[in-house]
């Protein structure tokens, strides 16, 4: 059996994308950066349509890290009117195409406004089925690694007990991360999503996130399909062979 187009949990796809390029194409063409992000923003609405509709169950996408902090206090301000707006407007339109919405990453820094919007916006879009959609705000992986840590029973009999308790606490109800996309030239991680990718098959591409459309999507879905899974294991072309031994 072939492993391409294999998925970690066996039921559709997580893809993890990492939105970067917004600024550099409001500046390109001489807009403010806020711009950028409201373009951001619609690509963001094209592609939560689309993902369903081509074996994506789970898709969690990188709107604000806890770096992100240090950026000016206008464009921080922006990014939490954004996102509200964005819930606001747009949470009946999920909850009938059946997508359930989830913050990942810390809740307490989050802007009151902002943070009553996704509290209620989670409510309301609970029951979805289609897709889980997952916002990371104000997140950091290394936070939520440490956090798993902490929180899992203490003194685990051993390392793997340990591993088994945390990997539970990371990938519950969403699985591991099969896709990760990143936009905007940079090819690094930034602290997203670093324990659940461990086995991700990672795509980098130049585009610009607000120029991010479903075909794009396709592209890195396409290229994913070509690639063999083998999550350490041998090819599996060596398996049929009898290699393995
Ligand atoms: C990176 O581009 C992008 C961000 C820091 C924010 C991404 C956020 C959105 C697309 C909007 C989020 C909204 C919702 C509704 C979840 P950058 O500013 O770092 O771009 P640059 O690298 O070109 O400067």
């Amino acid at each position: 059996m072939s492993h391409n187009f294999t998925s970690q949990s066996g039921d559709g796809l997580h893809v993890a994308i990492i939105m970067d390029g917004n600024g550099r194409w409001a500046t390109r063409r001489g807009l403010p950066r806020v711009a950028g992000h409201r373009a951001g923003v619609a690509a963001l609405k094209r592609i939560v349509e689309h993902a369903p509709d081509v074996g994506i169950r789970a898709l969690t996408v990188y709107a604000f890290s806890a770096d992100n902090w240090a950026r000016p206090a206008g464009e921080v301000q922006s990014l939490f009117w954004l996102m509200r707006a964005f819930l606001r407007l747009e949470t009946e339109r999920l909850r009938q195409k059946s997508v359930r919405m989830q913050i990942i990453g810390r809740r307490d820094r989050i802007p009151a406004a902002a943070l009553r919007e996704v509290n209620r916006s989670e409510f309301v879009t609970a029951a979805g089925r289609r897709l889980l959609f997952r916002v990371a705000i104000d997140y950091s992986a290394r936070d939520a690694i440490a956090r798993a840590a902490s929180s899992s029973p203490a003194q685990e009999a051993s390392v793997s007990a340990a591993r088994s308790a945390m990997h539970h606490e990371l990938t519950r109800e969403v699985g591991e991360v099969d896709l990760l996309i990143r936009t905007g030239g940079e090819k690094r991680l930034s602290d997203f999503l670093l324990w659940e990718s461990a086995y991700a098959e990672l795509y980098f591409t130049d585009c610009m996130w607000p120029d991010f459309s479903p075909a794009e999507l396709d592209a890195a879905l396409a290229e994913f399909r070509h690639r063999e899974r083998r999550f350490g294991a041998v090819p599996t072309a060596a398996v049929a062979a009898g290699g393995s031994r």
